[in-house]
């Protein structure tokens, strides 16, 4: 199945309206691979066919359908390791022994995807920081695609998924098999709050965080699009809160608010004093 540069470029610059989401003019193998199932669930013709329903149309569930089919999604449990080695040995003692029980801590994993990244967080804070994980800390997780959202909430993970970073003793402990899946224990799933949130258009009213999750969703964004995002970050960020970006990510020649620190191999960033 195959699209013509016309409609891919239609494409584009709907990715470009909804998502903010920059499609790389070399990239229409990715909608001819990720919208035909979507064409043959409609028991359409051809993507054209496809494309000119949404050209023909308003805004639309069909167009969203289309976006979140081609949202670039791909997470794991533990993703790069090194963040979470960090912060289970320098930031959440740093940060317990500086709030010293006057509040609980809030963390923000933005454009969260299936929910791996937010449910390692969760775990991590069972194993290692137990008094803290029931009560004392508010988990909350973002994404733009409700498709992504719904999976997260359901914490139900193939055995494909679970083999890409999910230490053994974590699966014992936290999850329970159902046939082919892998099923989230509540007590975990239900640490993690899951909201829509667009990163680019809408705003988190909450005060601050003191840990916040940005990762691998900069990389599809223009130039101004990232220097937005992260003027974002900056408003709801603790004084004394940590940055987490991808690992091909940085806030350098974009924001010079913010400080890159180091961890062992872990890279983050905290704002400047
Ligand atoms: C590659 S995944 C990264 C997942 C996870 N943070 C990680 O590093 O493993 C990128 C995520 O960004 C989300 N995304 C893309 N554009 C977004 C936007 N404008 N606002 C919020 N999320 C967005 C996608 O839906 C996708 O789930």
């Amino acid at each position: 199945m195959s699209i013509n540069s016309c409609d891919f470029n239609y494409l584009r610059q709907l990715m470009r309206q909804y998502s903010s989401m920059v499609l790389d003019s070399d990239k229409a193998y990715l909608a001819e691979l990720r919208l035909a199932p979507l064409v043959a669930k409609m028991k359409l013709n051809s993507l054209g066919e496809l494309i000119s329903k949404l050209q023909t149309q308003p805004l639309s569930r069909l167009h969203i359908e289309v976006v979140e089919a081609m949202l670039l999604t791909e997470t794991s449990f533990f993703r790069d390791g090194y963040p979470f080695e960090a912060i289970a040995k320098f930031i959440l003692p740093q940060l317990i022994s500086n709030q010293r029980g006057k509040r609980r801590l809030n963390v923000w994993c933005a454009a969260c995807s299936s929910g791996q990244e937010p449910y390692s967080l969760a775990m991590l804070l069972c194993e290692h920081f137990p008094e803290l994980a029931h009560g004392q800390v508010q988990l909350l997780a973002t994404d733009l695609s409700s498709k992504m959202l719904d999976r997260a909430r359901e914490g139900s993970y193939s055995q494909v998924e679970i083999a890409r970073g999910l230490p053994k003793q974590l699966l014992m402990n936290y999850f329970h098999n159902s046939g082919y899946e892998w099923q989230l224990k509540d007590c975990i799933r239900e640490m993690v709050e899951f909201r829509q949130m667009n990163l680019v258009t809408d705003s988190l009213t909450q005060s601050f965080f003191d840990i916040i999750f940005l990762r691998n969703v900069l990389i599809y964004f223009d130039v101004e699009t990232k220097k937005k995002v992260l003027d974002k970050v900056k408003q709801v960020l603790s004084p004394h809160g940590y940055l987490f970006l991808g690992s091909g990510e940085t806030t350098l020649n974009l924001d010079d608010s913010f400080q890159q620190l180091q961890f062992n191999k872990a890279v983050f960033y905290k704002l400047r004093s």
